[in-house]
């Protein structure tokens, strides 16, 4: 990347000096508001330490969920100020507000090394404006609150949108890559422009719409696509299986039929599934093989036979993309398929092979079941944004650094 960098700006000096920094925060909550992943958080660290080590005075922007420009309990970042407090061993405020009033009189009274964490960004509908204009006021509004300022961008997980504390909050400050997109950037570049081969991509989650760009950019390139999670369903309804009331997208079957008829031989589907007689974790469950999914039941996992089979495919890559897990693994009784092909590419990696997690879920699985997150060669924080990157899409703001 030709763009500037925390070292350049740790280089020019912070001390004292105002650095707007837009981290991704939007970590996943359990019913109490407690965060069960916070990776995203750990992730955010080096960069935030480097800053307040240099005496800069830090304002860190940040969402949560999608609040759709109304203020929402439900989504503050109150949990996240208390975890970011206690990882950075430091006091982190939260403004009670955005660019209000509390917001202004905490940045004025912040000295060198303090980090003020702003409310939800989405809080204002101006965050996600499609009207330039409207996003560019919101810009001049958080900047206002760093007089003086540098802005770095440290939210890789967010840097596919073009919003406003991503996208034109750089256009007004001198900008930097913070050293999380830094690192994302040069790891994924390595997947997409050069990657050894036999080059393996393991797709799941629920949804194949939401995965077709990136089948449609990697099958040409992979020596094997692997697919799992919900979105093989509709890939096994293509090829005729009765799929009772798994997860399904009818509208998209005819496209999976196409996908396969052009990309067949490297796709690779399961063998067998966990069925379950409904979707809870104490339901009661069988492996099938891919026709046997009892009347009524649905398929929540991949079985045992499937993880061999990837389990073979993956001990030969030399290097792996995994984006989405295999099954419900937030249910204990369904989280097999994913620890174990998680596992494969651990062991992949054991033999050399360069391994990425692309991002939420199957980054927070491989934490929440608690795999060993060393064992992989770079777990990103980008779920979306990984994905984008890889389909060859410009990413807004990274571009807006260049
Ligand atoms: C993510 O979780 O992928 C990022 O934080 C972006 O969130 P979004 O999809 O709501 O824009």
């Amino acid at each position: 990347m030709t763009v500037k960098n925390l070292k350049d700006l740790l280089a020019e000096g912070v001390d004292g000096r105002y650095v707007l920094v837009r981290s991704d925060f939007n970590v996943p909550l359990n019913e109490n508001r407690e965060i069960t992943d916070a990776g995203r958080i750990k992730a955010s660290l080096p960069t935030l330490k480097a800053l307040t080590e240099g005496g800069a005075k830090v304002i860190v922007m940040a969402h949560l969920g999608r609040p759709k420009g109304e203020v929402n309990e439900k989504y503050s970042l109150a949990p996240v100020a208390a975890a970011l407090s206690e990882e950075l061993g430091q006091y982190v405020a939260l403004a009670a507000d955005v660019v209000g009033e509390d917001a202004h009189e905490r940045a004025n009274g912040l000295t060198e090394g303090d980090v003020l964490l702003l409310e939800n960004v989405r809080f204002d509908p101006r965050e996600t404006s499609k009207d330039e204009a409207e996003r560019g006021e919101f810009a001049d509004q958080l900047v206002a609150l760093a007089p003086g300022g540098a802005f770095v961008s440290d939210g890789f997980g967010v840097v596919h949108r073009a919003q406003t504390s991503v996208y034109d909050v750089a256009k007004r400050l001198p900008h930097y890559a913070g050293g999380l997109v830094e690192k994302e950037i040069n790891v994924l570049q390595k997947v997409a422009e050069a990657p050894a081969k036999p080059y393996v991509v393991v797709l799941g989650g629920s949804k194949v719409s939401d995965k077709l760009g990136v089948i449609e950019a990697l099958a040409p390139k992979t020596d094997a696509l692997i697919i799992g999670g919900g979105m093989c369903y509709t890939f096994l309804a293509a090829q005729g299986y009765d799929v009772q009331k798994s997860l399904l997208q009818e509208e998209m079957i005819d496209t999976c039929k196409d996908l396969l008829a052009r990309y067949g031989d490297s796709i690779v589907l399961p063998v067998d599934l966990v069925a379950a007689s409904e979707f809870a974790p104490d339901a009661e469950k069988k492996i099938v093989g891919l026709d046997g999914i009892p009347e009524g039941w649905m398929s929540l996992d991949i079985g045992p036979e499937s993880v061999a089979k990837f389990a073979e495919t993956l001990a030969t890559a030399k290097t792996v993309f995994w984006n989405g897990p295999m099954g419900v693994f937030e249910m204990e009784a369904f989280a097999d398929g994913t620890r174990g092909v998680a596992q494969a590419i651990i062991d992949a990696t054991a033999k050399g092979c360069f391994s990425v997690v692309g991002g939420g879920d199957s980054a927070a699985s491989v934490r929440v079941l608690g795999l060993d997150e060393d064992g992989f060669s770079h777990i990103s924080t980008g779920g979306g944004a990984s994905l984008e990157f890889l389909e060859g899409k410009e990413l807004p703001g990274v571009a807006i650094l260049q």
